[in-house]
């Protein structure tokens, strides 16, 4: 095996970036796990663009191949298994020669390991280093060693502002890490501690998206209700005030949210901001208090109900989704139930649901009381089955109400079908000769299977 090599990126960037214009390769990113992962593959494309890569139209064709990996649950990281398998054949297979790059939270997590497992791979990023993948594997080329680079002691934001727009929409990045320490959870290890954009970069990039075009802007983070927390700047809310006054921007999301660190009073001042769509995206995982106390939740079933309740009086339109785990370790049917009740109470629009997964580093690792495997299937399925009569009933509630949508893509199904998006999150499908990018006045005429269907009214 080749040695590996850790080394500093900017030493060499300014020769070798000359080197990949001249050459017109091609990468080609495959991306796994949450919207901060997607959003890092865009800035990992922007730096390959930057040196005049363009993207290659499959994995065959690429010069170089990105896997961007989370590690969140044992079965993500199977799913990245398979793909190692699939591009080891694939390069041995292949005549023509490209670089392997293993980025992202797996990487982070376990990234030695794979190298030893998979002499394929040439690049090992982990999670602070996404950026500068392209430098990597330049110097792995010039070096003919492979390299590994999962130090977390510095982290920049990338510097891809304007760029990170997709037509109408962008992702901006406020907060990275997580500090949260959720006993289950391997992300704040992955990712390390919360860190802030400074809130007039912030500011500066909606701004710069808002002259380009840009309706719609998502804020990221791993808990955005934590940002300024860490460098002491301005808060969530003044945040968010300051941004709903950037002229030129309709419609303003953020992801995701702790309960712990949401209160009633932010509920009422964000559903006064028109501008910000009416959705909350608040993760439960139990409805058991106990459950919630070993999994270092840090609130309770009553602090999380008098969010919703707040929810509801302040903005009754508003949809509500939700993350929720079963089988954590010492969950008991009593437990369970008071998930299964708590879900039957919020009504919740849609929700994400995981069997737990132990992961190496967190603390509920060495926790006991495991729950049987077949159990927990159970628990999740008897879940997914009440949650999709709950998101039913929901949508049925929307027939013959109006709203103002976004038009998101065209159908596959149906060329002269639109796909938009609502305020509240939900798709609908339209039939519009409405460009995407703008926004449509609908009137919601029925559900086909689970897909909301809607009736232009007019467009603007
Ligand atoms: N920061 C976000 C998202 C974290 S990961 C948040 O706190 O909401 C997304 C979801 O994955 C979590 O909300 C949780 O429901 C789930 N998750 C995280 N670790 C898990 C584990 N070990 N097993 C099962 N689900 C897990
Ligand atoms: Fe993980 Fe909890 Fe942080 Fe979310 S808040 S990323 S679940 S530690
Ligand atoms: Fe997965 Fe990493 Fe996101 S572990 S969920 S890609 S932060």
């Amino acid at each position: 095996m080749m040695p590996y090599a850790c080394f500093r990126p900017d030493l060499f960037w300014e020769r070798y970036y000359y080197m990949d214009m001249l050459q017109k390769r091609t990468y080609f990113i495959e991306t796994y796990g949450c919207e901060m992962n997607k959003s890092d593959s865009l800035d990992i494309a922007l730096a390959f663009e930057q040196r005049g890569y363009t993207r290659a139209r499959s994995e065959k064709e690429a010069d170089v191949v990105v896997l961007n990996t989370c590690a969140v649950r044992e079965n993500a990281e199977q799913r990245v298994y398979g793909r190692l398998g699939y591009y080891r054949s694939l390069k041995r297979s292949s005549e023509r020669d490209f670089f392997i790059v293993f980025a992202g939270c797996m990487a982070q997590e376990k990234g030695r390991e794979i190298l030893q497992d998979f002499p394929e791979i040439d690049v090992c990023a982990g999670t602070y280093h996404y950026i500068d993948i392209p430098e990597y594997v330049a110097e792995c080329e010039r070096k003919n060693t492979r390299c590994i680079t999962t130090d977390k002691s510095q982290y920049r934001f990338s510097g891809f502002t304007t760029k990170r727009a997709e037509g109408h929409r962008a992702w901006v990045n406020i907060i990275k890490g997580c500090s949260n320490n959720c006993s289950y959870c391997i992300v704040p290890i992955l990712r390390g501690p919360e860190k802030s954009k400074k809130h007039e970069e912030v500011l500066r990039e909606v701004r710069d998206l808002a002259e380009q075009g840009v309706a719609e802007i998502t804020l990221l983070g791993q808990n955005v209700n934590a940002y300024g927390k860490d460098s002491g700047d301005i808060d969530f809310m003044e945040l968010l005030e300051k941004i709903h006054r950037v002229e030129g921007i309709r419609w303003i999301r953020f992801l995701t949210s702790h309960p712990q660190d949401f209160t009633v009073e932010m509920i009422r001042r964000i559903t006064a901001l028109p501008k910000v769509c009416k959705h909350f995206h608040l993760p439960l995982q139990s409805g058991s208090d106990r459950i919630l106390g070993l999994m270092n939740r840090r609130y309770t079933l009553a602090h999380y109900a008098r969010l919703v309740d707040a929810v509801h009086e302040y903005e009754p339109d508003a949809s509500i989704t939700t993350d929720i785990i079963v089988g954590f370790p010492t969950e008991t049917e009593k437990d369970f139930t008071r998930t299964l009740d708590a879900c039957r109470r919020f009504q919740y629009d849609d929700a994400f649901m995981y069997k737990y997964s132990e992961r190496p580093f967190t603390k509920a690792a060495n926790f006991p009381g495991r729950v049987a495997k077949n159990i927990a299937g159970r628990r999740l399925e008897e879940l997914i089955e009440l949650q999709r009569g709950i998101s039913i009933a929901r949508n049925q509630k929307m027939i013959g109400k109006t709203a103002t949508i976004l038009v998101e893509r065209t159908s596959k199904k149906n060329p002269a079908e639109m796909l938009c998006k609502s305020e509240t999150g939900k798709m609908i499908v339209v039939r519009t000769r409405a460009p995407v990018g703008s926004f449509i006045h609908t009137e919601i005429s029925g559900i086909s299977g689970s897909t909301l269907r809607g009736m232009e009214k007019s467009f603007q």
